[in-house]
């Protein structure tokens, strides 16, 4: 039993590629392709040095002392955050972007939320000297101007997606459509382990040196690779796919998923796939979908732009329905409160994403020598004015 995707891009039932026959040659060409470039030494040998010189990783692993006196279990941060653009979606991105390259594609697009994946994505062209736009939904463009700013300053043109509840889930229709339309020298760097086959595994594969440095951190700095239990928010689920991928397939490791359930699970605001999500696809993909009786997808919402997405990446899904991980709902202000905490507890203010994360030790205890790894997935920068207003700072 493993909980990785198979050669088709299934993890058990979940996965795929559902894509309109006009998108067909794109993403055929990129499975056809990821893996032999992403195994090829010079490849490698690129990646790794950006990440390394560019991006500043390895990350630290940060042993947060007071947050664990306070929850009495032995937390451990890994700080994602501290990561060039301020958040994990650079990974991502600096792969995306030499694979592009190596296709000999001209041209980018990307959809965002947050606009941490916008501004990750706006930051390699720019490095790489290639034209980019990104989609992004009328509502997250007011309520992440300080990532759009950070886009345009980088070159990048912001296009603004204005259908459906204008959030995450409109700006990707808006990226598919324009791929559609420009299938010879576009790549499309989707921004989470979403969409067609190879995406989620593709982006899981980036994403994992989260883990990788987890396990010799942790050998460092407690005799062993493994912790108890690893936690992350999960908007499409990229950083919690880096934080878990070396250990999917280790029961000796719990995988905790925190999602966000709005103003409620059951309120008619919220995004808490795998509470309300039934099987479904989505951009490309056979997975957990929030939905209507009759299969019309329903509106998310969530404080956080990252988390605001209907559905979950197909890892997820399966890892919810096979009992592997234990998916839990934060509420908006259950995930505020937990970022107040950790800012004045630990000096460290989170992007709202990983504030629900930290949510969790409100919904469940860990025993006193339990190694706790929080992935703390971005810096609450973009978020200061939601911040200020939600506590009228
Ligand atoms: C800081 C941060 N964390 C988490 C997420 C959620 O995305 P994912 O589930 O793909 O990690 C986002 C998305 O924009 C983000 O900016």
């Amino acid at each position: 039993m493993t909980y990785h995707a198979n050669e088709k891009g299934y993890y058990g039932q979940f996965g795929g590629a559902f894509i309109p026959e006009m998108l067909y040659p794109n993403t055929e060409e990129l499975r056809q392709n990821y893996i032999r470039i992403m195994e090829e030494p010079s490849f490698i040998k690129e990646f790794k040095a950006l990440l390394k010189d560019y991006v500043g990783r390895p990350t630290p692993l940060y042993f947060a002392n007071r947050l664990s006196d306070k929850y009495k279990t032995k937390i451990y941060l890994k700080r994602e955050d501290l990561c060039h653009t301020g958040a994990h979606k650079v990974n991502n991105t600096i792969g995306q972007i030499l694979m592009a390259k190596r296709l000999g594609k001209t041209r980018i697009i990307a959809e965002t939320g947050a606009g941490q994946h916008g501004v990750a994505t706006a930051t390699v062209c720019a490095l790489m000297g290639i034209e980019c736009v990104v989609y992004m939904g009328e509502i997250d463009i007011a309520r992440q101007a300080p990532n759009v700013a950070r886009m345009k300053m980088l070159g990048a043109e912001v296009r603004s997606a204005l259908s459906g509840s204008r959030t995450l889930k409109d700006a990707t229709n808006e990226a598919i459509r324009d791929w559609i339309n420009n299938p010879v020298n576009t790549h499309y760097i989707i921004g989470s382990v979403v969409g067609p086959h190879p995406y989620p595994d593709m982006v899981a594969r980036f994403q994992s040196v989260i883990s990788e440095e987890i396990q010799s951190q942790l050998m460092e700095k407690e005799g062993t690779p493994n912790p108890d239990y690893v936690v992350a928010c999960v908007g499409g689920g990229s950083n919690a796919a880096g934080a878990y991928y070396h250990y999917l397939d280790n029961n000796d490791v719990g995988i905790i998923a925190v999602e966000a359930a709005g103003k409620g699970v059951h309120s008619g605001e919220s995004a808490a796939t795998s509470a309300l999500g039934k099987v479904g696809i989505i951009h490309g993909s056979k997975t957990l979908l929030m939905q209507t009786q009759d299969g019309q997808i329903t509106e998310p919402y969530s404080i956080s732009a990252g988390l605001d997405y209907p559905g979950v990446g197909p890892m997820h899904a399966h890892l919810y329905t096979s009992g592997r991980g234990e998916f839990i709902s934060v509420t908006d202000d259950e995930a505020m409160e937990a970022g107040l905490v950790v800012s004045q507890l630990e000096g460290i203010i989170p992007a709202i994403e990983t504030s629900h994360a930290f949510a969790i030790f409100n919904h469940r205890k860990f025993k006193k020598d339990d190694i706790v790894v929080i992935n703390l997935s971005g810096r609450g920068d973009k978020d200061l004015q939601t911040y200020i207003d939600y506590f009228k700072l």
